[in-house]
């Protein structure tokens, strides 16, 4: 009902959102990932559909239902979601990069299953490569949608979240403490763009993602 009577800011806007964590194989039965529990992207996702957007959500691999109204594409690999996200991402208002892509891969996984050596302790190696940055990249974009990144961080809040924001070349970074977040339904975020912070308070991840949302319809 709340949702049905809420107004909607975004109607006629389209919103690319990436949410979960990646998960790079190093063999056909193992990989790297990380805790990353998806919840605060799709609870993004679900309030950019209440606020009428056309919403489409790239996600790793979570256990979570896909909110209604809301088209979802499933990807495991940083390297899977930067193809699903750039050939989407030029006919957006705004993208919203609410996912925990890992930074590094194992540069070449093994076709078949590593197997422990004859007699015992051999542990391989693993030769690592740089993902792509999907952020950055989209943010590079000639005419690119309007840009929110997140930014976790353990420490030096505010002053690391802006150094990001600048990095990437984005206006607006939603700052919050992890990794103490991952996996909770609540979390509290700093807003910071150019003009300067913004404290969305310690709530459900839903109240936030809303708070989120009427922010950006505010800057579309
Ligand atoms: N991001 C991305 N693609 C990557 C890495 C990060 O799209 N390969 C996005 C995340 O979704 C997030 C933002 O960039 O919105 C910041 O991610 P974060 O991991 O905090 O920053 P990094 O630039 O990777 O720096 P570091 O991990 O060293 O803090
Ligand atoms: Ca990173």
């Amino acid at each position: 009902v709340e949702a049905f009577l809420a107004p909607k800011p975004l109607r006629g806007k389209k919103l690319l959102i990436t949410a979960g964590p990646t998960f790079e194989p190093i063999d056909p039965v193992r990989g790297i990932t990380n805790h990353s529990s998806g919840k605060m992207g799709f609870a993004i996702a679900r309030a950019a559909h209440e606020a009428g957007a056309e919403v489409t959500l790239v996600a790793g691999p979570v256990h979570l239902a896909t909110p209604r109204g809301v088209q979802r594409i499933d990807v495991q690999s940083a390297q899977q979601m930067y193809d699903a996200v750039l050939p989407l991402a030029a006919y957006q208002h705004a993208f919203i990069a609410s996912a925990a892509v890992a930074d590094w891969r194992p540069s070449q996984p093994h076709e078949h299953k590593l197997k422990k050596a004859e007699g015992g302790a051999t542990a391989p190696t693993l030769a690592m490569t740089d993902n792509p940055d999907i952020l950055a990249a989209v943010a590079r974009l000639p005419k690119p949608p309007y840009c929110v990144g997140f930014a976790a961080e353990s420490e030096k809040l505010a002053e690391h979240a802006e150094a990001k924001r600048r990095r990437k070349g984005i206006p607006l970074i939603v700052a919050n403490l992890g990794p103490a977040t991952f996996g909770r339904d609540d979390n509290a975020l700093l807003l910071i763009d150019e003009h300067g912070q913004r404290e969305l308070p310690r709530a459900d991840k839903l109240t936030l993602a809303r708070e989120l949302i009427s922010e950006l319809s505010k800057r579309l």
